[in-house]
């Protein structure tokens, strides 16, 4: 069992990663129903909480069922950090994440996230600032530096965990690799390597099936794993992991009803969350994820993210059905 916090984590827990217009209520309650094991909101700028901002405001948005469940943040001022951490513990989520990692080149993303990485002394204090203004756990994502000549997580690992952290999530990656290259898992070993650190360390970074899945949970030695990209448009990943841990068989892939289906319910939860015009449009960019694969499928797609009546995606999925009912996924 992991521990985070009072939070009781199975074996080696699989993670969703926070995902910036993807880990949202709907794809998270996907994710939690096909197997996730603790799940993190998208990253919340911690001025556009305290102005109030209203998109920051809705991600804030958690649901009993999908608990376990953290809330991210990031910024690059004490102050701010500290009063969104008492922001974010008003809609009472289990833990609150800081990310160190954001490599979006956005405005938002300015002086924070990533750039912090540079100042060790600064993603301590910002931490502390966080550890201190909050009673609930607090983790932490990061990668492993700036760039390849600034590899400090080794440092950041120890002063994070000596200021309160509770876990510590690693991306295997630079900064400036942006993701480019492969993840390299072998830092993260060695932090969790290190004979000071007793906090949980999870890995990330290009799990995206479960060969790879267990091949990287035997060699490295880690608490657990968290799993982004590989997730989107395909929920079903966490259980294919699970399944291959436990019999070493590789489930069968989704059929076309089940990834019908997983799309009928990301369109309907969002629609329960956000209404039914902007819960049409935001569900339209994952079509193509949940159809990947399907031989001729851009018609079907085409026209689901032209409708702007639930009815009418609902009744090309309906057809999808019908005019795929033998394709069997390779
Ligand atoms: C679309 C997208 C949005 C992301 N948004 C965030 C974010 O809000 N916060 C964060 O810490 N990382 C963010 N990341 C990074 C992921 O959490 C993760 O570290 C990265 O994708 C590597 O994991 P993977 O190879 O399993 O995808 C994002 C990644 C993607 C692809």
């Amino acid at each position: 069992m992991v521990t985070i916090g009072n939070i009781e984590l199975p074996e080696f827990p699989l993670l969703l990663a926070p995902m910036e217009d993807v880990s949202d209520p709907p794809f998270r309650r996907l994710c939690k129903e096909h197997g996730a094991d603790l799940m993190y909101s998208e990253f919340i700028s911690s001025e556009g909480l305290i102005r109030d901002a209203m998109k920051s405001r809705q991600k804030l948005d958690i649901f009993d069922y999908e608990r376990p469940v953290g809330i991210q943040i990031f910024g690059g001022d004490e102050e701010a950090m500290a009063m969104s951490a008492k922001i974010v513990e008003t809609v009472n989520p289990d833990i609150v994440d800081i990310n160190f990692g954001c490599p979006v080149k956005k405005v938002v993303c300015k002086g924070a996230g990533a750039g912090v990485l540079k100042d060790v002394d600064l993603m301590v204090r910002l931490t502390e600032a966080v550890v201190k203004s909050t009673s609930l756990p607090v983790t932490v994502k990061t990668r492993l530096g700036w760039d390849e000549n600034s590899i400090n997580i080794y440092e950041v690992a120890e002063r994070l965990q000596d200021v309160g952290i509770q876990a510590l999530t690693i991306h295997g990656r630079t900064r400036s690799q942006m993701y480019k290259g492969e993840a390299d898992w072998e830092p993260i070993a060695k932090v969790k390597n290190n004979p000071r650190i007793h906090i949980p360390i999870f890995g990330n970074g290009d799990i995206d099936s479960p060969e790879k899945a267990l091949e990287y949970r035997d060699k490295y030695g880690l608490d657990g794993m968290m799993i982004g990209r590989a997730a989107i448009g395909y929920p079903w990943i966490f259980n294919e992991i699970k399944h291959f841990f436990k019999t070493g068989e590789v489930l069968p892939a989704p059929t076309v009803e089940d990834r019908v289906e997983a799309a009928r319910n990301h369109l309907k939860w969002s629609i329960d969350w956000k209404g039914e015009r902007v819960g049409v449009f935001e569900t339209r960019r994952h079509y193509t994820n949940y159809f990947k694969g399907i031989p001729h499928f851009k018609e079907y797609r085409q026209r689901m993210v032209t409708h702007d009546n639930p009815n009418d995606v609902y009744a090309v999925m309906d057809e999808v059905l019908e005019k795929f009912a033998d394709y069997k996924p390779a």
